[in-house]
């Protein structure tokens, strides 16, 4: 997908539940008029250099147990199991979680899919802890009041030193005032993880694969 305009709707004058509500209804919309855009079926290679190692000094990260936030119809879920990982996947959209549950089923993988929000886990059967949370394109279109909630569930439920790999769209990326992340600002939310990596994507506007730990003791 070039140029996400998931929320072009969410932001204006709308704010705080209501721009929750209006990323809800524009997601949900994507879904219900069909294919969304970012729904490629392709496990970006990003992902695949970390499960399964790039060379020397980057082996593959032994299988455990992985949060998916946001996991759309679930590519990456049935990725990742199909690679001996133990997975829970949340997203927000009733429709993309029965698309996953057909394509869980057809693949023949155990995924446990979970209809929510990722920034309400506590709400949801998904107690952890996991070594790996995988987040494309979920966090930078949250609101910004409810990214101190994702990332204190993250942080609740990661193992010592569990990684995330987060895919996110710089808020240049979007026409409205309210998406997009950046380096900065995970640095500031995630106290006491570590940015370890930010590599540039090769989308035509600003996008990041931004890699962090969690804290190993
Ligand atoms: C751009 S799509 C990417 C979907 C999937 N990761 C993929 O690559 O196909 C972002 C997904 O995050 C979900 N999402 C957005 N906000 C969420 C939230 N607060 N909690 C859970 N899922 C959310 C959306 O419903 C959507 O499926």
């Amino acid at each position: 997908m070039d140029k996400p305009n998931t929320l072009r709707d969410a932001g204006g004058a709308e704010a705080g539940r209501d721009q929750k509500e209006a990323v809800r209804r524009a997601l949900e919309e994507y879904y219900r008029a069909g294919k969304p855009p970012w729904d490629t079926g392709v496990t970006p290679p990003e992902l695949v250099a970390l499960v399964e190692g790039h060379g020397e000094g980057h082996d593959a990260l032994p299988p455990g147990r992985a949060l998916e936030l946001g996991c759309g119809t679930g590519t990456n879920a049935i990725y990742l199991a199909r690679h001996g990982w133990e997975v829970v996947a949340v997203d927000l959209v009733g429709r993309a979680i029965e698309l996953a549950r057909e394509r869980t089923e057809a693949a023949g993988v155990d995924v446990r899919l979970l209809h929510g929000d990722a920034t309400r886990l506590d709400e949801l059967d998904a107690p952890g802890p996991y070594e790996l949370f995988f987040d494309l394109s979920c966090c930078c279109g949250i609101p910004p009041h409810r990214r101190d909630a994702y990332v204190a569930g993250l942080t609740r439920r990661a193992a010592p030193g569990a990684r995330l790999l987060m895919f996110g769209y710089g808020p240049e990326a979007f026409d409205d005032p309210i998406s997009g992340v950046t380096a900065d600002e995970l640095r500031a939310r995630f106290a006491g993880w570590e940015l370890v990596d930010t590599t540039p994507g090769t989308n035509p506007v600003p996008t990041f694969w931004f890699t962090l730990r969690a804290p190993t003791g």
